[in-house]
């Protein structure tokens, strides 16, 4: 029986990356739907649960993606409300790849140190990947600190994550490389999530930090995230930290992606959402 995957995506165009590792996780054919909101969804979680008998039900699953977090757990939720016993399949949630590349992120940095107490900063982590990272740092026990361009989108970002996983996480207003030194100033980690492409500090913001012992940088795009570190570097030491380029953990993220997908299609009560993602990533680390 072909194992059939459904993308779910929240933006017009479904995520092509996501079709990609669909495949390549071990779907025979990925079947992407653009512009899903919880009130178009009803007839397509229908087709997925209805058509196969209880033991075949396994070979159909659905991946909620797309590049707005909030948009992504809201359908992520509607397409579980419309299961009901006997009649589900298995779900994953990963706008961006928000799950799978906060998870490979955090996992790695926990090999290279503790994260519990310590002083965190997740930079421009407003979207999908540093909420979702500033959660998984607040769960093993840092004190986390968000920064944005403009307070409230932190602010937003916070209360969402607060919301979702009852951690406290700290917002912090910083729209320059001056502002985004002085949040980093007494960190002891620190990881960028700004946009493809968007320099957030170079190396003088950094390299002379007494403070800091980690940083991991998500953009692999020229300019990267964070002046200094290379995008293949694998936890190696650069002026007394460790660093992490974006390539370096985006081994892991590909790894744990096909390895969620895979999951999927082992059985169809799988709800693959943060915290299994990053308990699985901690393992594969
Ligand atoms: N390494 C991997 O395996 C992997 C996998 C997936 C994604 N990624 C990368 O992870 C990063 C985060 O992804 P995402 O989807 O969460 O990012 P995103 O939503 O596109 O952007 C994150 C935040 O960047 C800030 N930003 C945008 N333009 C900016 C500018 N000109 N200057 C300063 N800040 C700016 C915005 O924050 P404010 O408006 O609040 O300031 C935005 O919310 C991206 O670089 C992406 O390419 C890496």
């Amino acid at each position: 029986m072909k194992k059939l995957l459904f993308q779910f995506d929240t933006d017009f165009h479904p995520s092509v990356f996501d079709t990609v590792v669909g495949y390549d996780g071990g779907a025979d054919h990925v079947i992407g739907h653009g512009g899903l909101t919880p009130d178009n969804i009803a007839a397509l979680v229908e087709g997925t649960i209805f058509t196969r008998a209880p033991k075949d039900k396994k070979n159909t699953a659905i991946f909620v993606g797309g590049s707005d977090m909030a948009a992504g757990q809201a359908l992520f939720e509607a397409v579980q409300k419309h299961f009901f016993p006997g009649f589900q399949v298995s779900v994953m949630l990963d706008s961006n790849g928000s799950n799978t590349t906060a998870a490979a992120c955090v996992a790695k940095l926990g090999t290279s140190g503790t994260l519990l107490t310590k002083k965190a900063v997740v930079l421009a982590g407003t979207g999908p990947v540093g909420q979702r990272a500033a959660a998984m740092l607040a769960m093993e026990g840092a004190d986390v600190t968000i920064t944005s361009r403009q307070l409230w989108n932190a602010e937003k970002a916070c209360e969402a994550m607060e919301k979702r996983f009852n951690v406290h996480i700290h917002a912090q207003a910083a729209s320059d490389f001056d502002e985004r030194a002085e949040a980093i100033k007494e960190a002891n980690i620190v990881i960028a999530t700004g946009a493809t492409g968007v320099e957030l500090l170079r190396p003088e913001h950094w390299q002379n930090n007494a403070a800091l012992e980690m940083l991991a940088d998500a953009n692999a795009t020229p300019p990267l995230g964070i002046g200094g570190i290379g995008v293949m570097d694998k936890g190696i030491d650069c002026h007394g930290k460790i660093v992490w380029g974006a390539i370096g953990f985006g081994a892991l993220k590909l790894a744990l992606h096909r390895a969620c997908i895979a999951q999927l299609f082992e059985d169809n009560k799988h709800v693959l959402d943060a915290e299994n993602i990053f308990s699985l990533a901690k393992k594969m680390a």
